[in-house]
């Protein structure tokens, strides 16, 4: 746990015992006290602070030990907030398919409850008519078939610039960063889909926004005294919430400028501007069409997508790299079936995924070990949910650890090997129908970006394999090569994939 958060917790420690000091001596008539007999096992919590020390700097290893001492589906006392922990596909498919219309609302961290962001944000809103609208416009607007097919060109250039810039380092022996050097291609590949623009432009600039986006997600990711205690929100021990306000204001101002910009053209030369998602957008809001979004609604929505979508897919192109690495001989049976149906040296096309088994494999592989969110996004029980034996009471958090569902040895063997062969000859998808293998959740609130991310990754991770040899810098070795993350609400590598390109002909 980390510093700032323990001793945070010495202050919530002495308020609650005020608290509960002046609870005694006025004495109440009525007990509110539920019977909460049949709440999962878990271990016993503290007075006050509940199992918060629990959760450790990566709450998904914690949680996982957690399980194997109280079983797939437990309860912990994070401060005030009931959390049920589930850890098994056979209890997430009971969660996310079962139950999924009552569990589908989620607990709203408080790093993301400024600026109005928790109302307008489709990863976080109430299911309600206006959350179906914006899922639509996902479903048919954004990443539907048609519109993905359409903006290809777009990214086919976005990932020419990727490979023109990673042959510049070739030619000079330089290591490329393969987290910063995907973070800018993603951030251009959606740029471009959505509104027919590069976003970033140098290293530099991606730097920059990348340090943003992962200082918004790892402000949400942290234990935050405000999440347990609710009632002491106001006072953002941690100044969590104060940094989130100045982080999410940033980026929004980014939007703002774009939106601005779109508006001013289309109003200028009296055209639809580029007939992009942004004037798809635009057009809803101006010809009272049966979904109307204002510009503040796009622009919300425009920071949500960036912010789910970016970090996530860098984050595992990373890891399917530095796996690669570590196993020379499942790099070289990629690059076989690469150059067999693409050719030597030339870079992947969309059309070409549906042929590259190999590749999908090492992909889901690499969502199996290292599914970028690893605990999903947190839901909320609307009502009692009774799971078994088992009830998971109203307004209940209900975390599922995908991470440890990926590494279950009942589901998996071998299961904390990297093998992608173990799905050539499987059905298993990533898509939320197969319960041991979630990256992308299920239900109703399953990853609406998932059409996207599945071609912007085969596509990065196919062209640097089949256009480049790769070895690590000078010096290290591959068992120096670290396998750590570090936990936000999406994980991050510890110590960035760093490794020399040679161009291949
Ligand atoms: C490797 C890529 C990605 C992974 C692993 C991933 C994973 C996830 C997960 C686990 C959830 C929560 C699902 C649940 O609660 O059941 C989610 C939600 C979401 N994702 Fe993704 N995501 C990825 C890429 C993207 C992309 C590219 C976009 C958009 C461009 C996106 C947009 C969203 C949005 C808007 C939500 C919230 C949906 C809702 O609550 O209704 N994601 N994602």
């Amino acid at each position: 746990m980390d510093l700032s958060l323990s001793s945070t917790l010495s202050y919530v420690v002495l308020t609650f015992t005020l608290l509960l000091l002046l609870k005694f001596l006025i004495p109440t008539t009525k007990s509110n006290k539920k019977n909460h007999s049949k709440l999962p096992p878990g271990p016993t919590p503290l007075p006050i602070i509940g199992n918060l020390l629990k959760l450790g700097n990566k709450p998904h290893h914690s949680l996982a030990n957690l399980a194997d001492i109280h079983g797939p589906i437990m309860t912990l006392k994070l401060g005030q907030v009931t959390t049920v922990v589930i850890s098994s596909a056979d209890m997430a498919k009971e969660v996310l398919l079962t139950h999924d219309l009552i569990t589908s609302n989620r607990t709203v961290p408080d790093a993301l409850s400024v600026l109005n962001h928790d109302q307008y944000s489709l990863s976080f809103m109430r299911v309600s008519p206006r959350w179906r609208d914006l899922r639509k416009i996902c479903n048919y607007q954004l990443f539907s078939n048609k519109t993905l097919d359409s903006s290809q060109a777009l990214r086919r250039r976005k990932l020419q610039d990727l490979l023109n810039d990673i042959e510049r380092c070739s030619k000079v022996g330089e290591a490329v960063d393969v987290g910063k050097a995907a973070f800018k291609t993603t951030v251009n590949l959606l740029s471009n889909t959505f509104f027919s623009v590069d976003f970033v432009h140098s290293a530099k600039e991606a730097g920059e926004y990348k340090e943003i986006i992962v200082s918004i997600l790892k402000e949400v990711g942290v234990p935050n005294v405000s999440d347990f205690f609710p009632m002491l929100k106001f006072l953002d021990l941690q100044g969590i919430r104060k940094r989130s306000i100045v982080s999410v204001k940033k980026v929004l101002s980014i939007f703002k400028r774009f939106v601005g910009e779109r508006v001013k053209m289309r109003e200028g030369t009296g055209s639809i501007g580029n007939d992009d998602v942004l004037d798809a957008l635009l057009n809803m809001s101006s010809d009272g069409g049966k979904i109307e979004m204002d510009k503040d609604e796009i622009e919300h929505l425009l920071l949500n997508i960036f912010v789910a979508g970016t970090d996530t897919t860098t984050y595992t192109l990373e890891w399917a790299m530095a796996e690669l690495i570590h196993n020379p001989e499942m790099m070289s049976k990629l690059k076989e079936e690469l150059e067999k149906t693409v050719g030597k040296g030339i870079p992947v096309e969309e059309t070409d995924i549906a042929k590259l088994p190999y590749m999908q494999a090492v992909i889901k592989e690499t969502f199996r070990l290292h599914p970028p969110v690893p605990l999903l996004l947190p839901r909320r029980a609307e009502i009692d949910v009774k799971i078994g034996d088992y009830v998971i009471p109203k307004d209940a958090q209900i975390l599922i650890n995908a991470w440890v569902v990926g590494r279950d040895p009942t589901k998996w063997e071998n299961p904390n090997v990297f093998i992608p062969e173990r799905f050539l000859d499987s059905e298993i998808d990533i898509k939320g129908h197969h319960f041991e293998l979630i990256p992308f959740g299920s239900g109703r609130r399953t990853c609406p970006g998932l059409p996207l991310a599945i071609r912007m990754l085969p596509l990065m991770l196919g062209s640097l394999v089949n256009c480049f040899d790769w070895k690590l810098e000078d010096g290290l070795n591959v068992e120096d090569f670290n396998k750590e993350d570090e936990f936000g609400i999406t994980l991050e590598k510890s110590q960035p994939v760093r490794i020399v390109p040679t161009k291949l002909y």
